[in-house]
């Protein structure tokens, strides 16, 4: 069933093929949005997600890509142009995460994290200020981990971190034309991205960190988004740190 939050929007959403990424697909065409599904390796979730979307009436369109290489960023915004004439609102969920001490990490490993983490958010930013329509909605997702003080996410939060500023500097230079610019920064989410890097006692310590003993869910991430997209329109240039954990699951 498709809603009219959304309705005449396109959504161009950064890894919305699986994950918090897919949900975010579903949840925007569900409430009306013409959705771009980008991925970067995973073409059968992303077919997966077009069809749930277009199976409920919804229309959306898949588009591959590997978003460090800015030809591939631009291909998004052109895909959104050609297929439903525009976008107003532009999610960036694509990011890489390593947990290693400085001390190990190669120069390899720092340009890759950077490349996904750092330019790719910033070039994502740079097309959506220069593609979307006037009011348009920019948002990237960041981690709670940038308010943190800890040890082992250097290249991963220190690779997010200039989303904050680019997203600060987007929001002044883009707000003439009233597009929004805002990061939303999740805890700990219960996806697979989250364990490869963590032990079993890892993840029991940051359950215990937050509200109701339990991981956040991408169901309390998406809502945040959505609102920005929305009703927040008025919020800019800002971090928020969704960490869920408190509903009734
Ligand atoms: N899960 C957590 O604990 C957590 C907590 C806080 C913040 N976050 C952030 O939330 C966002 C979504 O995470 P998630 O948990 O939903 O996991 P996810 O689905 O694995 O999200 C990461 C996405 O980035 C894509 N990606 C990686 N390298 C890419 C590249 N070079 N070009 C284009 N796309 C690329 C991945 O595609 P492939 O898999 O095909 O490479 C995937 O679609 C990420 O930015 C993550 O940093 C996650």
């Amino acid at each position: 069933m498709v809603g009219n939050a959304l309705r005449e929007k396109v959504a161009i959403i950064g890894g919305g093929e699986k994950n918090l990424g897919g949900l975010l697909s579903r949840t925007f065409a569900e409430d009306g949005a013409k959705v771009v599904v980008h991925y970067h390796n995973d073409k059968s979730a992303a077919e997966e997600t077009v069809q749930d979307i277009e199976g409920t009436g919804g229309h959306a369109v898949a588009v591959q890509g590997d978003l460090t290489q800015i030809a591939d960023v631009r291909r998004l915004f052109d895909t959104a142009v050609d297929t439903y004439g525009g976008a107003d609102i532009a999610v960036n969920t694509t990011g890489m995460v390593l947990r290693k001490p400085i001390l190990e990490t190669t120069e390899e490993e720092y340009d890759r994290m950077f490349a996904i983490n750092s330019k790719a958010g910033f070039f994502f930013i740079q097309e959506a200020g220069r593609r979307l329509n006037d009011r348009g909605r920019i948002i990237s997702i960041g981690t709670s981990l940038l308010a943190a003080f800890t040890d082992g996410y250097s290249t991963y939060a220190g690779g997010k971190s200039p989303l904050e500023h680019f997203t600060r500097a987007a929001a002044k230079e883009f707000a003439d034309r009233g597009i929004s610019v805002n990061v939303v920064a999740p805890g700990p989410m219960d996806t697979p991205f989250f364990y490869p890097q963590e032990t079993p006692e890892r993840v029991e310590f940051h359950q215990s960190q937050a509200m109701g003993n339990q991981l956040t869910h991408i169901d309390d991430v998406a809502p945040v988004i959505k609102f920005l997209a929305t009703e927040g329109w008025w919020f800019t240039g800002q971090t928020m740190f969704p960490n869920g954990g408190y509903t009734t699951r």
